[in-house]
């Protein structure tokens, strides 16, 4: 799709371009919905085939905000910014095109305010905060807060909802959990479960990072290749979106589908998909929330992090209903989930 269709046919409110010609990169600022406040979502850094893929996984993933922020009844709209570079940069260069994006978001003057996401760092959010303070994931002090572990909480929570819907016991102990990315969330994600007594299969674009948290965590490493496939009680993707689509969810061999990627859905026709194959979606908004939730308040000193993460461990209370909501109807928690939004939604439109 080109820019013009892309732009044309977004529900969303705007998108702010951006060429940053001395790195080739393209940024994208796309604010879904100022509906309950300001846009509040984190900035991505990837490479993608043309800018407009770039373009298209900005306004994807600001919609996605909005149904979060929403979800978890804070006063924030969605947003979410995208970088689209040519190659990757290190040092003074990826510096420069940090300050250059803190300036971009300091013209709107708290219109939309950014944090971390794939391939974006706390320490990019400290030089993102040279330009302008609506950055999230540092303090006042510059000292650095990463959002990880908090997503990963969240996440566990939400595969003990859904453990208990689909076996009766929320326990994850025993349970054979494939972790798809062992990044920020995936990484600390493997710990908790391990903790817990869980089994765990690791896997990551960069095999030598699997290897080396299998060999910490006594799991074992899938290649890229054998993701799809894999026997196992729970599927986390926690890496890039689209990952459970048409083609991957016939071939799918777990019973659940819960991890922190956003946008883990192909399109919206693949929740039904899982549905009818029996296996449980944790729809990705709710799911991997914690982050969210922890990085405004963790910011504005408004909570310590024990408040946040008791506050996180509310979302296995959040997702069983959803999951009960969605089984009394007898249709995906997709669908349930998207109920929740919109009522939280209309209500303030009205
Ligand atoms: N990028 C993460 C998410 O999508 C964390 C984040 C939340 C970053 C909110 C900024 C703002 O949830």
């Amino acid at each position: 799709m080109s820019f013009e269709n892309l732009i044309e046919t977004w529900p969303g409110e705007a998108v702010v371009t951006h060429y940053d010609a001395p790195t080739g990169t393209w940024m994208f600022i796309a604010i879904h919905s100022t509906t309950l406040g300001a846009a509040m979502g984190g900035v991505r850094l990837n490479r993608y085939p043309t800018p407009a893929d770039g373009l298209r996984d900005a306004q994807r993933l600001a919609e996605g905000m909005t149904y979060k922020w929403a979800a978890l009844g804070f006063e924030l709209g969605g947003g979410k910014s995208v970088l689209a570079v040519s190659r990757s940069m290190s040092g003074p260069e990826r510096d420069g095109l940090f300050e250059r994006f803190g300036e971009l978001i300091e013209t709107l003057r708290g219109g939309y305010a950014c944090g971390p996401d794939l391939g974006t760092t706390p320490r990019d959010m400290s030089v993102i905060a040279r330009r302008t303070a609506h950055v999230h994931g540092v303090d006042g002090d510059g000292a650095t807060i990463d959002p990880g572990p908090f997503t990963a909480l969240g996440v566990v929570m939400g595969i003990r909802a859904a453990l208990a819907r689909v076996y009766g016991s929320p326990d994850p102990a025993g349970r054979v959990v494939l972790i798809q990315g062992v990044g920020d969330v995936g990484a600390p994600l493997a710990r908790q479960l391990k903790e817990a007594g869980a089994k765990l299969l690791l896997n990551d674009l960069d095999d030598s990072k699997a290897r080396a948290l299998a060999k910490e965590l006594d799991g074992e490493v899938v290649s890229s290749d054998a993701v799809v496939g894999m026997p196992c009680d729970v599927y986390a993707p926690c890496a890039v979106g689209a990952t459970v689509n048409v083609r991957s969810i016939p071939r799918l061999a777990c019973r659940i589908v819960a991890g922190s990627a956003n946008n883990q859905l192909g399109e919206p026709a693949d929740a039904d998909r899982l549905h009818q194959r029996g296996i449980l979606y944790a729809p990705d908004f709710v799911i991997n929330a914690g982050g969210a939730t922890a990085l405004p308040l963790l910011g504005a000193h408004a909570a310590t992090p024990e408040a946040i993460r008791e506050r996180i461990r509310g979302f296995e209370q959040v997702l069983r209903e959803i999951f009960e909501e969605a089984a009394a109807r007898d249709e995906s928690p997709e669908k349930a989930a998207q109920r929740r939004v919109r009522r939280v939604l209309t209500d303030r439109k009205t």
